[in-house]
């Protein structure tokens, strides 16, 4: 039988014995019903038994039937299986992966996305860094594979997966008369001249949440809209900022304080997101599984702060938003 048998012949069986009807087959398969009953006589024959008997009006099948039909559908998973390992594999030697990154995330976005890329050479990558308003056109328009954001946009449907912790930490000059003390109350925070990032950014809504929360408000002395303008702004003395414990990456141990205050590291995460209904590709889809894989570690916790809130998905902050164990609030 087994040299004999097409494909063809089991796929409509398989047909017929899912939806017990020889017309229901022909019209699922495009083919004329005396083409379904040719093609089922010959594949009876093939067996030397009958695989279907007519209760009726109601196609039923023979214990010979029901095996053939178990055994077609095995075949034709193992085929699906093997078809979608070779769409998996060719689109993982030279697909595409397009990421776009809100401002904050491109201090750990361009270091994952090399990572990702070397263990992909023939993945051609791009990043883009941008602001809120940018990632909503882009989505609206299906630019991009995926997002890296702090905070999954609320005007458009979207899939959103936690990929890491993203804590927000409060920061001054090193010699800053707060860096010295402990558990600072927030209304004593509030005194303080603020930098700010400008209206709309993911850090400054959480920021103001919290003050909100306790009933405080802040006045910004300065309002910047980048980070690393912020950070030297701090270093100016120009006031206190809090930030995402991720723009300490690279920094040298001492060069900032990290303020121990109340209701601070605000904890937050950072989402890689899509828009619902989109099939995303095989690459994002690996992209989205290696940044779930990497490892978490405690870098980004305050001493006082149970290492196990930050351990399982915080990536490493390249070791600058630790607070030294006891000893006064200082960034190493
Ligand atoms: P942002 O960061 O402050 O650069 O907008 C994104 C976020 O934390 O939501």
């Amino acid at each position: 039988m087994r040299h004999h048998t097409t494909f063809r012949q089991l796929e409509i069986f398989e047909s017929i014995a899912r939806l017990g009807s020889f017309t229901r087959a022909s019209e699922e398969l495009y083919l004329t019903q005396p083409t379904v009953s040719m093609q089922m006589k010959k594949l009876a024959d093939l067996v030397g038994a009958p695989l279907v008997e007519q209760v009726g009006k109601k196609v039923m099948l023979t214990e010979d039937g029901r095996e053939l039909a178990q055994a077609s559908r095995e075949i034709f998973a193992i085929l699906d299986r093997f078809t979608m390992s070779v769409a998996q594999r060719r689109g993982l030697e030279k697909g595409k992966l397009k990421l776009m990154a809100i401002t904050t995330a491109s201090y750990f976005a361009p270091r994952l996305l090399g990572d990702f890329a070397k263990e992909h050479p023939g993945i051609e990558v791009s990043l883009r860094v941008t602001n809120k308003e940018q990632v909503l056109a882009s989505m609206a328009d299906n630019l991009d594979d995926l997002y890296l954001l702090g905070t999954p946009p609320e005007e458009i449907d979207v899939v959103a997966t936690p990929i890491m912790d993203n804590p927000i930490v409060v920061l001054a000059a090193p010699d800053h008369p707060l860096a010295r003390e402990s558990r600072l109350p927030l209304e004593r925070l509030a005194r303080e001249p603020w930098i700010m990032r400008e209206a709309g950014s993911g850090t400054r809504k959480a920021i103001e949440r919290l003050f909100h929360e306790h009933r405080l408000e802040i006045q910004p002395r300065l309002e910047l809209g980048s980070n690393e303008a912020i950070k030297q702004a701090i270093l100016a003395g120009l006031g206190v900022s809090a930030l995402s414990c991720h723009v300490l990456t690279l920094h040298q141990p001492d060069q900032f304080a990290v303020l121990d205050v109340e209701g601070f590291p605000i904890q937050r995460h950072w989402y890689a997101v899509y828009p619902a209904g989109r099939r995303i590709s095989v690459v994002a889809r690996a992209f989205l599984d290696y940044l779930l894989a990497q490892p978490g570690g405690a870098a980004c916790a305050p001493a006082s702060t149970s290492a196990s809130t930050f351990a399982s998905t915080t990536t490493d902050c390249g070791g600058g938003c630790g607070r030294r164990a006891g000893g006064p609030a200082i960034a190493r």
